[in-house]
């Protein structure tokens, strides 16, 4: 299946996509992976950082580029973090078809606390939460047994000026889809298995 995961800072896209690869075994597609894994490359915009580390949208023409390269050799994906406004949206026309578009919905103060308690692993990549989801060791991963650290764009400060950008930029993209028959509103606020059921339920009605 190719899917569409849509949803604010820390409503919970990257815990649902990893469990989508496993399932479906199709790409995770994520724009902030592949960002934080080139944050300080330096190109004609700048780098990256300058602008994760803000809060802001990188430019469209570094992310653009990400999305197609990586769409072109994907049978199936789940992509995560793209599109966030409105330009993206006509690129992502161009370059792909999907079978179903997930929104994950969560109020805004579960976000802020999501995202400032989230611990991961620069080893493996594997994600946590102090509170929600804690390792079995405190600040240790499971996975590999490396020492978690907290996402540089994870403070409270930075959190919201992530949640703005998103109000300002992204609210519009969720517009755009809704109305659409690929379109799935989902209640995020439930357990990750509470929300993985209804992702799968979606995911499985529509391919
Ligand atoms: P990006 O990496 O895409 O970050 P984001 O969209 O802010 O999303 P997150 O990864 O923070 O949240 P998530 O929804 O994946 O949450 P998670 O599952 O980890 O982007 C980072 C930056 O890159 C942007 O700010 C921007 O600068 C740039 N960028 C990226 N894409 C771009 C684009 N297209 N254009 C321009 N710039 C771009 O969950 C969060 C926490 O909650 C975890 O601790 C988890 O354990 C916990 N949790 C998850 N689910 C639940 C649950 N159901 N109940 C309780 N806790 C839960
Ligand atoms: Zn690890």
């Amino acid at each position: 299946p190719r899917i569409l995961i849509l949803g604010a800072p820390g409503a919970g896209k990257g815990t649902q996509s990893k469990r989508l690869v496993d399932a479906y075994d199709i790409e995770h597609v994520t724009t902030g992976d592949a960002l934080r894994a080139n944050k300080h490359t330096e190109t004609e915009y700048g780098t990256p950082a300058e602008y994760m580390d803000a809060g802001d949208l990188v430019p469209d023409p570094l992310v653009n580029e990400i999305v197609k390269t990586a769409l072109e050799d994907a049978d199936g994906f789940v992509l995560d973090g793209y599109p966030r406004n409105e330009s993206q949206v006509e690129y992502l026309e161009d370059v792909a078809d999907l079978d179903v578009v997930l929104y994950l919905d969560v109020p805004e103060e579960e976000l802020v606390s999501r995202l400032t308690g989230r611990r991961v692993c620069p080893e493996c990549g594997a994600s946590y939460h102090v509170e929600f989801n804690p390792p079995e060791e405190e600040g240790v991963c499971d996975e590999c047994g490396a020492d978690l650290v907290q996402r540089d764009d994870d403070t409270e400060e930075t959190v919201r000026d992530r949640l703005a950008t998103y109000r300002e930029n992204t609210t519009d993209v969720i517009e755009h889809y809704r109305g659409t028959d690929e379109f799935v509103e989902i209640d995020g606020a439930q357990s990750p298995d509470g929300v993985w059921a209804d992702v799968r339920d979606a995911v499985d009605a529509r391919t």
